[in-house]
């Protein structure tokens, strides 16, 4: 994307990534979560952020209905909306890992594009993206929000597996079945696969 302003100038910070690594002893990444609404992405990301933080990794979580209320005010759900709203939190995201951070972010994400167009804002190998693989039917039969119920109802246009689509990934780097397991199980794979990927020192 081009930018709207003129007369600006990109200014290099005095310390490279390397270095920053090297003060914080961290190696920052994104690690994505996608899925349906009720699909567990908020549950499973703030558990891996907490263990995480327990284990002494620099972590922060970025939810989908929190940053609506400040940030992304301003946002909707068309799919142009929420494009822009994928892409911000895709900079913010990139700002946190290259802080050295281990950013988890859980959002519907529902078009593939959004989401690639994320890791490619990230350096590469630093996109960590994990599909909360739960299937429709589980979601709604949760329904923790009561939204599934209002979407049937008409009351929510566009809503997401219901009357607006969801693209699942087609190369995550983790795949969830949080069906039958519990929410220890799922961040624990998580943070199994960051731990072997080098992200966890
Ligand atoms: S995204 O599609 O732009 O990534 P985001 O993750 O920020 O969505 O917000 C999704 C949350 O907003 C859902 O968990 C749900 O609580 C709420 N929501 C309200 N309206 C919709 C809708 N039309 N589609 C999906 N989620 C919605």
């Amino acid at each position: 994307m081009t930018t709207k302003s003129s007369n600006i100038t990109w200014h290099g910070a005095n310390v490279s990534a390397e270095e920053r690594s090297q003060a914080t002893g961290q190696k920052g990444c994104v690690v994505w979560f996608t899925g349906l609404s009720g699909s567990g992405k908020s549950t499973v990301s703030r558990r891996v952020e907490q263990l995480l933080l327990e284990r002494g990794v620099f972590c922060y979580g970025l939810d989908g209905d929190n940053l609506r209320f400040g940030l992304n005010k301003d946002l909707g759900f068309s799919p142009q909306d929420r494009a822009e709203n994928i892409r911000r939190i895709g900079e913010v995201s990139r700002l946190f890992a290259d802080a050295t951070v281990v950013a988890t972010a859980a959002f519907v994400s529902p078009y593939r594009a959004d989401r690639d167009a994320v890791r490619a804002l990230v350096p590469q190998g630093r996109f960590v993206e994990v599909f909360v693989d739960t299937p429709l039917e589980v979601c709604e039969s949760r329904d923790p929000k009561g939204l599934y119920k209002k979407a049937r109802a008409g009351e929510i246009p566009g809503f997401t597996g219901i009357s607006a689509p969801y693209e699942a990934p087609l190369t995550a780097e983790i795949v969830l079945r949080t069906e039958g397991r519990t929410v220890d199980q799922s961040a624990g794979e998580v943070v199994a696969w960051l731990d072997s990927a080098g992200f966890l020192g």
